[in-house]
């Protein structure tokens, strides 16, 4: 998820591209970069720090020229590192072309072969660069640059959003979207495209919005939209809420990061499956960087983390001895590196994380590999530093997570790591190309029934009213349930300070059984094992708990004092993921129901770097 801005008919161009990407900055910061339309060429800017990258692009361009137009980017790393090179705009051959580019070009590397082939030379490892290469083949044999864009559209598989400017026609911006999103806006004399309106406030008094495959054709106070034939259409107008301030529009409507980035999973589930699926059915995996046969020589799996990774990997756990029929055991990171843990050349260690930076997780990483062992890393962060130094790594697609708690990369987490036990068991040929197929499916109906999960948001607001004087919790679930259980108290805790623990049902029992008395509530994540279950709740009912269950919608039999539904799914092991949803709200309405800043709780940091 980056940010793009582009802007035509403003006499302060430059500072107008700056302070837009200081806004969008929120999106990705791995690198920043602009170029100008300035007498008849292009100039290009970029610099890459990945963390102040907008404001170094902003010391570094003292030189530029006065411009009228221009684009801008700031970047979140999907493919290639947070170098200069790989930093947007990317330019054709010519350097008649620059471009930025938002989202993820599936068929990037079949798109570039030829073109390589016929002599295009490539300066960056981005699935970015190819659109100027085609760009420029289109211009060559005559297209004008809007009709350009529509024939490299016609190519292109994934989702993107793309905005041109060229040395031809320094006063126009192409711009064109599919399925993320883009924003254009007309001001006296100006115009704009933008990633989101944050961007744009108050530059432009009126705003549209592209749809999927709209080009835009953007010139000082004009924009014309075509479709991908090539006929004008009228651009969908977008009413701004005037009370909106940049914060406001960085979090799209939504009171906070946490229940934007709440709301964004069906996204990022998606974006993380992209491109995982071959022609054939099978699954890809590009950038793990280990081989098939590499990983049939594997023994024995070790998942290590910390905190909600750490209940993402005891998910896995169950996939990959469910699927891949190998031993696999999940360890808290900061315990692991102070045991004598036995691993060996034949031990794969997963770790994730969802920065790649969190020490105890790192430290554990290099102790597995001084052991020998070969090591995997399902990171949000490309190139984060554990990305950097493991053998193989799977990148979760969920954008920048600015709240603390972490809720999108969470799930986007539990999908990679079932993705990569699913690779374990087609490599290792425990399921079938039709098992895998299937899999894949259902984990690509995922976005939906999280959406639905969403949907029920107002139920779960009226379960925290109810519990609003609560103070005591018990979340408990078993087996793929137990860890749901887990990041449904540490959620609570996290942002609401009330105490909240998640056991393993049938632990309760053997002690935990003792604290439950009238006040007490008990969450109950019902699947799997409901039968179990049953009998759990009603241990708890019987000693005056509240009961809220957490139960699908295909379960007619549910006690409890509150039931929070989920959408039914085929795959247990798929179940976690909608399981979640309905307590990551219900931790949210009770903090916010306490008056607690969600984004910034009390006492803890997103990225801890401290053992
Ligand atoms: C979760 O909401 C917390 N922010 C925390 O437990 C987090 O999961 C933990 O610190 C691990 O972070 P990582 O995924 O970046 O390694």
């Amino acid at each position: 998820m980056c940010g793009i801005i582009g802007v035509t008919g403003d006499d302060g161009a430059l500072e107008t591209i700056l302070d837009g990407l200081r806004r969008l900055e929120y999106r990705g910061y791995d690198s920043a970069g602009v170029a100008l339309a300035a007498a008849g060429a292009l100039w290009r800017e970029r610099a890459a720090d990945g963390t102040h990258s907008v404001e170094d692009l902003a010391a570094a361009v003292a030189a530029a020229p006065p411009a009228t137009a221009g684009i801008g980017h700031t970047r979140w790393a999907t493919h290639g590192g947070p170098t200069v090179q790989n930093a947007h705009p990317h330019a054709d051959c010519t350097g008649r072309v620059a471009l930025v580019h938002n989202g993820i070009i599936e068929n990037h590397a079949e798109l570039a072969a030829p073109l390589v082939a016929r002599g295009h030379a490539f300066a960056s490892e981005t699935d970015t660069e190819v659109l100027a290469h085609l760009l420029e083949e289109e211009l060559a044999r005559g297209a004008s640059l809007a009709e350009a864009m529509r024939a490299t559209l016609a190519k292109l598989r994934g989702a993107f959003s793309v905005v041109v400017l060229t040395s031809d026609d320094p006063d126009l911006i192409v711009a064109a979207r599919r399925s993320v999103p883009l924003l254009a806006g007309l001001g006296e004399g100006t115009a704009f495209v933008a990633s989101d309106v944050s961007a744009l406030l108050g530059r432009a008094d009126r705003y549209f919005a592209l749809e999927d495959d709209q080009v835009a054709e953007v010139r000082p106070g004009s924009l014309v939209v075509t479709s991908l034939a090539g006929e004008e259409v009228d651009p969908t107008v977008v009413t701004v809420d005037p009370s909106w301030d940049v914060v406001a529009a960085q979090m799209g409507g939504f009171d906070d990061f946490m229940s934007k980035e709440i709301h964004e999973q069906p996204r990022a589930i998606a974006d993380t499956l992209l491109d995982r699926r071959a022609g054939s059915g099978s699954l890809v995996l590009d950038e793990l960087h280990l081989s098939p046969d590499e990983l049939r020589a594997v023994d024995k799996v070790v998942v290590v983390a910390c905190g909600s990774s750490f209940h993402a990997a005891m998910v896995a756990k169950h996939a990959i001895e469910r699927w891949a029929r190998l031993p696999a055991e999940v360890e808290i990171a900061s315990e692991l590196r102070y045991r004598e843990p036995v691993l060996h050349e034949r031990t794969l260690v997963v770790g994730a994380s969802q920065s790649g930076e969190t020490l105890d997780t790192l430290e554990a990483l290099r102790e597995a590999r001084r052991a020998g062992a070969r090591t995997i890393v399902v990171s949000n962060v490309v190139h984060s530093t554990m990305a950097r130094e493991a053998d193989g790594t799977i990148y979760t697609r969920a954008g920048p997570e600015v709240s603390v708690a972490s809720t999108k990369c969470h799930l986007a987490q539990i999908v990679a790591l079932e993705v990569l036990a699913l690779a374990l068991a087609q490599w290792r040929g425990t399921m079938g190309p039709s098992a895998v197929a299937r899999v894949l499916d259902e984990l690509h109906r995922l976005p939906a029934a999280v959406e639905d999960a969403l949907g029920r948001a107002k139920e779960v607001g009226d379960v925290a009213d109810a519990l609003g004087g609560a103070r005591d919790f018990f979340f408990i679930g078993r087996n793929l349930g137990y860890p749901v259980a887990l990041e449904g108290a540490l959620k609570l805790k996290e942002i609401s300070y009330l105490r909240a623990e998640g056991y393993p049902a049938g632990e309760l029992k053997h002690g935990p059984l003792a604290l439950i008395e009238p006040g007490t509530v008990v969450v109950a994540v019902l699947d799997p094992l409901r039968d179990k279950m049953r009998s759990n709740v009603a241990e708890a009912a019987a000693r005056g708990a509240t009961v809220v269950a957490v139960a699908a919608d295909d379960d007619l039999d549910v006690a409890g004092d509150h039931v929070l539904r989920v959408p039914s799914l085929t795959d247990p092991v798929l179940a976690p993921v909608v399981q979640v949803v309905p307590l990551q709200l219900l931790a949210y309405g009770l903090a916010r129901r306490l008056g607690n800043d969600v984004d910034r709780p009390r006492n803890l940091a997103k990225t801890v770097t401290v053992e």
